[in-house]
């Protein structure tokens, strides 16, 4: 539609430009312009005429500038119908590449996702598909002016063919001289892609940490990481502003002084009449002027490409990592969850060696073991974030591959090891903004993880917000927010991961008297160094060496705790 219209412009204009040469001739030959002698010669004047008394309208100066004020007026109005149309394209190509890139993100395999730099990921969100719909409009500018150029030229060429086509070597001459200046912006370019998604990459990991740094009067170790990225993108866009600004330097004094050279040629070399010199030299100022803007244009777009290409490529990377959903079947869980001689590990870590272990249905089960024994890796398994290299994992009695993996996980209530919360209220938190779940079940969820006391003494209850990753709630406030995220849903899986690491005795009490009123209705995993959800748990396992031992002995407990605190 855009292309069209464009053309359809560059089409309109030429032939309101066609009435050019017949104007001048009248013009000058009969100033008051009030003859209807016809004064054809070949080319652009006698097509004009003759299409004007083929509808029976005589060429006078009138008729004449009529047409060419046609020909403007609707060049303009199918200017900006493309030019609209520009306008919805480029909003359309930044939130169709938004959409594909969160969407391509949002369903990575796990594994894959770990490996990505979030600050990296918000800069290819943002500035990248900001950069990459420019120069979209810019490339759509480029065409729009290529085409009117090329409407100049294709009049021009009917005027005089061998003057027009000695123009336009010489003025590609000069363009191809200066594609220096694009080639270094685009490098330009280039370099500020690389350098600002490095740069976002550090800046939010170092603003993440920022507590650490300055704690420890080491924040200026952040900023000389941020800065000396900050200095090179600062040359990268000086080179850019300045390549930009040479090539506007020189070519507009060059493709003028074409101009001039070619004026001088027509009057003085040969001698053409001045009608046609003057529709020549208008035709070609316009033409020089439009492919100058092209090439400038080009050189916005050769900016701009690179973090369309580099945006391109993560979207294509992580579809390329996308998770697979799994079978057909729904998930169920009534008899419990098998993990059946289980090898995990990353790369050439191995984690886990032939383990195995029974969680039955609506039961409490507990697993302790040293840190980095692969506690949280085992979760991870079960909630199918990843696969085990051997053995299965089942769901009542199904292989995890063979079910469906969505379905599976929205019976699950998870409390990470890590909480982080949104810089949001309590209650979009606790929600995640699910829209049907009330202020009711927000208190319910709020009371059963055992912060309901502290969230009802705030000034704005539960529209409170929590800050920053949750930071203006303490640990133990942000854990328990979490595993009222976990309990809302009222999952038939709970899975606790160091959630009440945080907690002073009496609430971890109050919080372990909840999950024992729950135990029955859903099942509970919980991974805990803490005696007093180990205490409450029905089975307890630990993880040492890659294996998975059941230790049901509450004394062996204390003894596997003092093995552990060995292997520390
Ligand atoms: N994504 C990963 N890539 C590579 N290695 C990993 C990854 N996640 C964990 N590991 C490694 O796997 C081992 C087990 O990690 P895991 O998080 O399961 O331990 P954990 O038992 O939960 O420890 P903690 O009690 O400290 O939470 C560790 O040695 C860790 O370094
Ligand atoms: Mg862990």
């Amino acid at each position: 539609m855009m292309l069209f219209a464009l053309i359809m412009a560059g089409v309109v204009e030429g032939i309101g430009l066609t009435a050019l040469l017949p104007l001048l001739q009248k013009a000058i030959d009969l100033p008051k312009g009030s003859s209807t002698e016809n004064l054809s010669s070949s080319g652009a004047d006698s097509f004009i005429t003759s299409a004007l008394s083929y509808v029976g309208i005589s060429a006078t100066v009138g008729s004449l500038l009529t047409v060419i004020m046609i020909g403007a007026i609707l060049r303009s109005l199918l200017i900006l119908i493309a030019n609209r149309k520009v306008g919805y394209t480029v909003a359309h190509v930044a939130t169709d590449l938004r959409l594909a890139l969160l969407r391509a993100l949002l369903s990575t395999r796990w594994g894959y996702f770990l490996g990505q730099q979030v600050g990296s990921m918000a800069n290819a969100a943002g500035t990248e598909v900001m950069r990459a719909s420019s120069a979209y409009l810019h490339a759509a500018t480029a065409l729009a002016m290529a085409i009117q150029a090329f409407a100049y030229f294709v009049v021009a060429m009917l005027v005089s063919w061998k003057i027009t086509l000695l123009f336009m070597s010489v003025a590609t001459l000069v363009l191809v001289l200066l594609y220096k200046m694009v080639s270094k912006a685009k490098r330009a370019g280039r370099k500020q892609t690389k350098l600002l998604q490095s740069l976002l990459a550090r800046l939010s990991d170092s603003l993440q940490s920022l507590k650490a740094f300055k704690a420890m009067g080491r924040e200026n170790l952040a900023d000389e990481l941020l800065s000396t990225n900050t200095m090179k993108l600062n040359k990268a866009l000086r080179k850019q502003v300045l390549s930009k600004a040479v090539l506007r330097g020189i070519q507009e004094p060059l493709l003028t002084l074409l101009v001039i050279v070619g004026l001088y040629l027509m009057l003085v070399y040969l001698k053409m009449d001045l009608p046609k010199v003057m529709v020549l030299i208008f035709l070609m100022a316009r033409m020089l002027n439009e492919t100058g803007k092209v090439q400038r244009k080009y050189q916005d777009v050769a900016i701009c490409e690179s973090a369309y290409w580099s945006l391109q490529e993560k979207i294509n990377k992580a579809q390329q990592h996308n998770e697979p959903q799994g079978g057909d079947k729904k998930a169920t869980l009534e008899h419990g969850i098998t993990i059946d001689h289980v090898y995990f590990g990353y790369g050439e870590q191995m984690i886990l060696r032939n383990a195995s272990l029974e969680i039955p249905g609506k039961t409490f089960t507990s697993i302790v073991g040293p840190s980095g024994a692969g506690k949280t890796t085992l979760v991870d398994l079960i909630t199918g974030l990843f696969h085990p290299e051997k053995g299965t994992v089942r769901i009542d009695g199904t292989p995890l591959p063979e079910l469906d993996l969505r379905s599976w996980r929205r019976m699950i209530g998870y409390v990470p090891q890590d909480t982080i919360l949104l810089h949001d209220s309590i209650f979009i938190n606790v929600t995640l903004g699910e829209e049907l779940l009330t202020g009711e079940d927000v208190e319910y969820a709020l009371k059963s993880a055992g912060a309901w006391d502290f969230v009802s003494e705030m000034a704005e209850g539960m529209q409170t917000t929590v800050g920053e990753r949750g930071a203006k709630l303490s640990g133990g406030q942000r854990q328990r927010i979490a595993i009222a995220r976990a309990l809302i849903h009222r999952p038939h899986l709970l899975i606790l991961d160091e959630a009440t690491s945080a907690l002073d005795p009496d609430t971890e009490a109050a919080i372990c008297q909840t999950l024992k009123e729950l135990r029955g209705q859903l099942t509970i995993l919980a991974i805990s160094h803490q005696a007093a959800l180990v205490d409450v748990a029905d089975r307890v396992f630990q993880i040492s060496s890659g294996e998975i031992k059941l230790v049901t002995d509450h004394s062996k407990i204390k003894e596997a705790s003092i093995d552990m605190d060995h292997l520390r």
